[in-house]
């Protein structure tokens, strides 16, 4: 099969992870009989630096006309001055805006061979960590009503969480059928102790749990979650939540992993288009050095090959090849450990390239 992707490296960390995506997907692509074209366009801070502005519409008609988006990483600190419609950020989040991705999958999964780059105690661990982050991506107070006004305080200034039922009923399904396909088992996360948001948000995942008689479900407020995230992580399957409560959430699961940079995220909508990108930053203060850690970005590509092409085979090669060189004793320096070989970025891929 012929994929033309868009890529969108970005900024930071973002080209050189992106380049030792790309070159296992080119493995995958000759082993497997496929062939991936990929057209690169600019996004975040070096869009602004050539255009102006974060998003330029070229790169959303590219990115919309493609079979995917593999993204990098965006923003940096010479950006950061910028106001809020001017920053980097803005090209990740008008892409999942323009693109209609409202589900992100974020996995958290503790290899076992990384039980000791895990910072909890090793009998919190000792079940493996195996959690599905499902958050909400293009509502809540991300793309709620935002502005300034004055108050008898003084200045201030506002963001609003809102969520249409339209919405939470197709994230929870998403959540339960992923869930089906996993260990059946839904947490869902919200605040309704407090927020008229999560009622309406909890009443929704109800509703729609009807359909799903086989799924256990359950629910906890976002700071329990928290505790309970930190406390049993071994009990949770797939967590369902809002856009701001999963940027969080997933934020701690994936220290359960060893390192943010182990992290892959899809973005879906309703079609097959998605975007693939890791879950950790442009990393700034390690750019261009070869020492960012690929895996997250390289799994991401084998979350496309799964979620978007249905290449079941293709995906899991990339996995059992990560899988291998951690279990051969390579590690990057974010998930080093002592007696273990530290590899470079670059070098991580030729040993991830050499298990395909
Ligand atoms: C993420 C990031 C983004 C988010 C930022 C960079 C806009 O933190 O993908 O988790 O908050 O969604
Ligand atoms: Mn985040």
């Amino acid at each position: 099969m012929n994929f033309n992707l868009a890529v969108v490296a970005g900024d930071g960390i973002g080209p050189e992870v992106m380049e030792q995506n790309i070159r296992v997907l080119d493995k995958i692509g000759e082993k497997f009989g496929h062939s991936f074209k990929y057209e690169h366009v600019l996004g975040g801070g070096c869009a602004i630096d050539k255009f102006g502005e974060p998003l330029p519409q070229h790169t959303i008609d590219v990115c919309k006309a493609s079979d995917s988006v593999l993204l990098g990483a965006v923003g940096g600190w010479q950006w950061d001055t910028l106001p809020g419609d001017k920053r980097p950020e803005r090209a990740l989040l008008g892409l999942r805006g323009a693109l209609g991705l409202y589900a992100n999958l974020r996995p958290a999964t503790l290899h076992e061979a990384l039980k000791d780059a895990c910072p909890l105690k090793p009998e919190l661990v000792a079940d493996g960590v195996d959690i599905m982050v499902v958050r909400e991506l293009t509502g809540g107070m991300y793309f709620g009503e935002k502005g300034r006004k004055q108050t008898e305080l003084g200045e201030a200034a506002y963001d609003v969480e809102q969520y249409s039922v339209k919405e939470v009923e197709r994230i929870t399904r998403t959540a339960f059928e992923i869930a089906r396909k996993r260990k059946k088992h839904v947490t869902n996360v919200d605040k309704q102790n407090v927020l008229e948001s999560s009622r309406l948000w909890r009443s929704v995942v109800l509703e729609v749990a009807k359909d799903y008689p086989d799924v256990e479900l359950d629910h906890l407020y976002v700071d329990n979650a928290s505790m309970q995230l930190i406390m049993r992580p071994t009990t949770f399957d797939v967590i369902v939540t809002g856009n701001i409560f999963g940027d969080i959430l997933s934020d701690e699961a994936s220290q359960m992993t060893g390192s943010i940079g182990m992290l892959p995220s899809a973005s879906l909508g309703e079609g097959s288009l998605g975007m693939y990108e890791p879950v950790h930053g442009s990393a700034p203060d390690i750019a261009g050095k070869n020492i960012a850690n690929p895996i997250a970005t390289i799994l991401s590509g084998a979350m496309m090959l799964k979620y978007s092409f249905g290449l079941q085979d293709e995906s899991k090669a990339i996995e059992d090849a990560v899988a291998k060189v951690l279990n051969n004793g390579y590690r990057t320096g974010d998930i080093m450990s002592e007696g273990m070989k530290q590899l470079g970025c670059k070098e991580m891929a030729d040993a991830i390239l050499a298990e395909i």
